[in-house]
């Protein structure tokens, strides 16, 4: 199918960055097996919840800095390389399809990015050592040096509305791809999770690779049940 397709969009969720040490959200030991999520809702209203999804993104601070892009990342990266994938869709907030060679534009990131933060108030960014020096020097979670709103990790959270030029960006590839590959998503967050049927309808072959099956299995063309990073490891070229 690869060997066919002339525009590959791939569409990856966590399931692709487990190799790098990064968890997922949803298997055994995932980030909210351990964590509830904390909504946005609650996030601008409440000082403590923010305090405490600061001390969340500090603790993981280590296993993001040290995270390296994965067979997966490579693999895809390659055939980016090749001319074969106009662009990527992603619900990670990891920064590695870029550092593993995707132009930053061509990374559709549909939950944002937690290697730095925003004011969500006015959309001002900061880098994260801004944010651990103020949150080192008065304990608490940083307000905007400019508006004085909240400033939160630059990603969506739960009830936080999605990134509209993204949306539309993820919609126009999956509409002109000819081949969409679903890779390590429970594809169970909606809207994102809409983009796979989106593909199917205009036409493109749609191929899920994951380790656990999906809701969305049924309607795929090919279901890959295998570890990601030894099914895209061949397609790791130079
Ligand atoms: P999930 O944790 O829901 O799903 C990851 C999937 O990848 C699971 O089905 C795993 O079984 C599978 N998986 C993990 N490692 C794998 C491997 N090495 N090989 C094959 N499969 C593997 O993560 P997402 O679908 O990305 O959003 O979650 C979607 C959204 O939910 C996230 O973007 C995040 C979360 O809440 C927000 O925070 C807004
Ligand atoms: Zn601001």
């Amino acid at each position: 199918m690869i060997a066919e397709a002339s525009s590959i969009v791939p569409f990856t969720g966590a399931g692709i960055s487990t190799e790098c040490g990064i968890p997922d959200f949803r298997s055994p030991g995932g980030l909210w097996t351990r964590n509830r999520p904390i909504p946005f809702d609650e996030f601008v209203a409440s000082q403590e919840a923010r305090d405490e999804s600061w001390r969340r993104r500090f603790a993981m601070e280590p296993t993001f800095a040290a995270a390296k892009p994965g067979r997966g990342h490579r693999a895809l990266a390659s055939l980016y390389r090749a001319g074969k994938v106009p662009g990527i869709i992603t619900q990670n907030i990891d920064n590695l399809h870029q550092t593993s060679g995707f132009k930053a534009d061509d990374v559709i990131e549909l939950h944002g990015n937690t290697t730095y933060a925003r004011c969500i108030g006015c959309g001002k960014d900061y880098d994260l050592s801004w944010v651990k020096q103020h949150f080192d020097k008065t304990g608490g979670a940083p307000d905007c040096a400019d508006c004085g709103d909240p400033v939160k990790t630059a990603t969506i959270s739960f009830g936080q509305s999605m990134p509209e030029d993204a949306m539309r960006r993820a919609a126009e590839l999956s509409r002109q791809c000819d081949l969409f590959l679903a890779i390590g998503s429970s594809l169970v967050v909606w809207p994102a999770a809409g983009f796979p049927m989106m593909a199917k309808e205009s036409g493109a072959r749609l191929v899920i690779i994951n380790n656990e099956p999906t809701d969305q299995d049924d309607m795929a063309d090919l279901v890959i049940r295998h570890d990601i990073g030894d099914t895209l490891g061949p397609f790791v070229g130079n």
